[in-house]
């Protein structure tokens, strides 16, 4: 899917951003919202442009004080989230530009944008959603780097990230490296996540995977954030997952770390570089902001994993929907 979105859909990404003038807001739920945290961060790092997110659900409370000088993107998998879809005919009326990336071909989303780019994710069995957030992620990639005029070296990322990715997905990276975290990670009470800049988004979407599929308690946190207030909860084993990708945050996040190691926290690292402060560790090759994609693939594997240990069935989560679409 990736491959097919660096290889097929810049063409659709550039037509997208000829109309993509104002200041752009994101807006999504779930993952979709992770997604669009994420849209944030590239927008920023990459295209040096302010950008905001916002859940769908919470859209309503913001909505009115946009005017044409905006430009909303919708994002989502089935294009059928009411929190999206009840915009619609609202920013129509009051002619607040908007566009969709949007996964599902002939979805309310995708027939009522008029400005939109269509993942090639497919069909998501899943109640999780997993190759949609990637294929998410690597779309608003894309357009923050047709923002800055790198769209080829943005490509040339994007697929570097699949080459990368390729040796995550083989079964002697499950044993070696995901089993025994998934089976630590099963016994624990609570799971804290951090990360910082654009491995925060990541801290929130692993958390959500793991919560949705094995009920265990796990929440993600900005890295400088646990400590005005969470600490307190940090026990002598309680385990920490931090994301923490080569570059100017690794030293921060690390810290941070520590911070929660000394209180006597497991910390599990991700990172394509080692630290003492790991206890456990997840090697993910170094592939700047597209950690955004291959740390979330590692703990979507461990989620999975974990599912499995705990005989949960990980395609339909308890007291879950694949589309909400009803208030
Ligand atoms: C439901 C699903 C989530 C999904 C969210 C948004 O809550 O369980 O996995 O992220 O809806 O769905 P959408 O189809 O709009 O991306």
């Amino acid at each position: 899917v990736l491959a097919t979105i660096a290889n097929e859909l810049l063409a659709q990404i550039e037509t997208f951003a000829r109309h993509l003038q104002g200041r752009p807001l994101f807006v999504g739920c779930g993952t979709a919202f992770h997604a669009a945290l994420s849209g944030v961060y590239f927008w920023q790092i990459i295209a040096k442009k302010a950008a905001s997110a916002v859940a769908g659900s919470e859209f309503l409370y913001s909505r009115d004080v946009l005017s044409d000088q905006d430009f909303v993107t919708f994002i989502s998998q089935s294009g059928e989230t009411i929190d999206i879809v009840e915009h619609l005919p609202v920013l129509k009326e009051r002619h607040i530009p908007f566009g969709a990336v949007v996964n599902r071909l002939g979805s309310t989303l995708e027939r009522g944008s008029q400005h939109k780019v269509l993942l090639p994710a497919g069909a998501e069995q899943c109640v999780l959603a997993t190759k949609s957030y990637t294929a998410m992620v690597a779309v608003l990639f894309l357009q923050a780097h047709e923002q800055a005029g790198t769209l080829q070296q943005g490509k040339a990322e994007l697929l570097e990230t699949v080459k990368e990715l390729e040796p995550l997905l083989q079964p002697e990276y499950r044993t070696e490296h995901i089993l025994p975290i998934a089976d630590f990670l099963t016994k624990a009470e609570h799971v804290f996540l951090i990360g910082r800049g654009h491995s925060y988004p990541v801290a929130l979407e692993a958390a959500l995977k793991i919560k949705e599929v094995t009920y265990v308690h796990t929440e993600g946190f900005a890295g400088g954030e646990l400590k005005h207030g969470v600490i307190a909860l940090i026990e002598q084993g309680t385990p920490c997952i931090v994301f923490a990708p080569e570059g100017s945050e690794y030293e921060a996040t690390i810290s941070n770390a520590l911070e929660l190691k000394v209180r006597g926290a497991k910390i599990i690292g991700v990172s394509s570089k080692p630290s003492d402060a790991f206890d456990f560790f997840l090697p993910v090759d170094a592939v700047a902001q597209l950690s955004t994609i291959t740390h979330a693939v590692v703990m979507q594997l461990v989620a999975y994993n974990m599912a499995i240990i705990l005989g949960n069935d990980p395609d339909k989560p308890r007291n879950l929907a694949k589309s909400v679409t009803v208030k």
